[in-house]
């Protein structure tokens, strides 16, 4: 059964420019993912709007959209800019088959859709690990990837996605601080503004296509298409985690899905939570 629930949808979205649920049922083609879309005008966070629901039973692929986030966040609990009416914030339920220990594969499923739906917009887009899309040297996309568990088998997985779509780099500038040097939007990457409603059905579809073929092919042919858009290795970056920071250069991404680092002296490290910086 296919559901599209539209509430309180933000009055200060320009007409015409607005998240649509008609436009998005009209365009979606997909089994899953979006059978069940809720539109908000303004949440906490998506992510949290959807942890309810996942406990009250919502199906696999439902979707959470907003115009606005009160409380967006992303990995490491930083918060997500998430100004109204400009941007595509969005999460999605799954409710894969699998143990704890294969859920940060979904961190390379979200971010191979996101570069997929950027890419579809006429731009290059590479991924930083674990789930950055860059666009030239610059985030435009963050992915965030939580589960709950029941015993040994994994309950449902939420995919946070958040593009930076419309918004101005002038408004970057006061609400990210000096995070903002590392970020841009696709409208100031590409030129022109982005049909919001387009992307985000691009995006689901393609999140569906991944999400397919992990489902009846594993992980291996997903991680082979995430190395090709690998922006780090033979990279020099800058590793933080646990407090602590070390220069390193980036070596590639393990079938673990940790990061495989080298430092200054030669050791090698497997990163699994820390932030990356690129450095040269
Ligand atoms: C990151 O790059 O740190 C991940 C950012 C994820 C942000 C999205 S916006 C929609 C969803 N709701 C949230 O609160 N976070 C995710």
């Amino acid at each position: 059964m296919t559901s599209h629930v539209a509430f309180d949808v933000a009055d200060c979205v320009p007409a015409g420019e607005g998240l649509s649920i008609d436009h998005i049922r009209r365009s979606l083609v997909t089994r899953r993912i979006g059978s069940q879309v809720y539109l908000f005008g303004e949440v906490s966070s998506t992510n949290v709007v959807l942890r309810r629901l996942a406990e009250t039973g919502a199906a696999d692929g439902t979707v959470v959209l907003a115009e606005a986030q009160t409380m967006g966040r992303g990995r490491l609990g930083k918060p997500w800019y998430s100004p109204a009416g400009l941007n595509l914030y969005a999460s999605v339920l799954l409710r894969p088959a699998i143990a704890p220990a294969a859920v940060p594969v979904f961190a390379f499923i979200s971010s191979l859709a996101v570069t997929d739906a950027v890419r579809a917009e006429g731009v290059p887009a590479r991924i930083k690990w674990p789930n950055d899309v860059l666009v030239g040297e610059r985030k435009v996309a963050g992915t965030l990837v939580t589960y709950a568990v029941a015993g040994e088998i994994v309950e449902y997985v939420i995919l946070g996605i958040g593009v930076n779509l419309n918004v101005d780099r002038s408004a970057l500038r006061p609400a990210l601080g000096p995070a903002a040097a590392a970020a841009t939007s696709l409208r100031e990457a590409i030129g022109r503004r982005i049909d919001r409603n387009g992307f985000t059905v691009a995006f689901l579809e393609c999140l569906e296509r991944w999400d397919d073929q992990y489902r009846s092919r594993g992980p291996e042919p997903l991680m082979s298409a995430w190395r090709e858009r690998d922006a780090l290795t033979g990279r020099a970056v800058e590793i933080r985690e646990d407090g602590a920071s070390y220069a390193a250069e980036a070596l590639g991404v393990n079938d673990d899905g940790r990061l495989v680092v080298e430092d200054a002296r030669g050791v090698r490290h497997q990163v699994l939570t820390g932030e990356v910086v690129l450095r040269g």
